[in-house]
């Protein structure tokens, strides 16, 4: 994502009462902080957070923990997150390599939209279902590991495919053109909406691993 730098990011993240500053120190704890028994989805790499922020309004009964590695995204996500009072969202400003240290056999559902390809080859591993990330992931689920994942682009959609079949991943749903398939109750992210305008294709795919 091309970031312009926002004024006084650091002031707008410290002051948020969404973010979690310390999120380690909530490892194993995360149904406590939510205070509640509910479900826990997070969005790793969240961006801007129209995603997060329409599924918390829409469902609250289920907890949403939205991640997102750089200072300047997240505080314009916080300025469009901040108009609502939601107690069923939380954020997180972290590289998600660290995840494994935050969340400890507790969440259900991990969202990937419009991940970062990284198309260099020697990047391979930065990419967030490269079986380096998929081992990770494995550690932060209550129950079976289940990832929804969003991309336009086919050489990302393709790497992940044989990735989650490596990692003994099972697919329930897939759409090689999600806004054209019959799948229901589609939240749209901000890369979403820009590429669908473009008339790129969305490729969806909804896998689970069984612990
Ligand atoms: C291409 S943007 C997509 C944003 C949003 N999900 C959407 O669909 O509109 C990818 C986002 O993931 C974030 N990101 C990439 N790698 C990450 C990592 N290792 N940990 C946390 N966030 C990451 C980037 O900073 C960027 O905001």
């Amino acid at each position: 994502m091309r970031q312009r730098n926002v004024k006084n990011k650091k002031e707008i993240i410290n002051n948020s009462k969404y973010i979690i500053s310390n999120p380690n120190e909530y490892i194993g704890k995360w149904k406590k902080l939510f205070n509640n028994d509910n479900p826990i989805y997070i969005e790793i790499g969240m961006g801007k957070g129209d995603f997060i922020l329409e599924n918390a309004i829409r469902y609250p009964n289920i907890n949403f923990v939205g991640i997102e590695k750089y200072d300047s995204i997240m505080a314009l996500a916080i300025k469009k997150i901040e108009k609502n009072d939601l107690n069923n969202l939380k954020l997180i400003r972290m590289d998600a390599l660290n995840i494994d240290s935050v969340f400890n056999k507790e969440i259900d559902k991990l969202y990937l939209n419009f991940s970062d390809p990284w198309p260099k080859e020697r990047h391979a591993k930065r990419r967030l279902t490269s079986p380096n990330f998929l081992n990770k992931y494995t550690k932060l689920f209550k129950n079976n590991v289940v990832i929804e994942m969003k991309t336009d682009n086919r050489l990302l959609f393709e790497y992940s495919l044989i990735s989650f079949n490596e990692s003994g991943y099972l697919i329930k749903e897939i759409s090689l053109d999600l806004h054209n398939s019959n799948h229901e109750n589609n939240i749209m992210t901000e890369y979403e909406k820009k590429f669908s305008s473009l008339n790129n294709r969305i490729y969806y795919v909804n896998v689970v691993k069984i612990l």
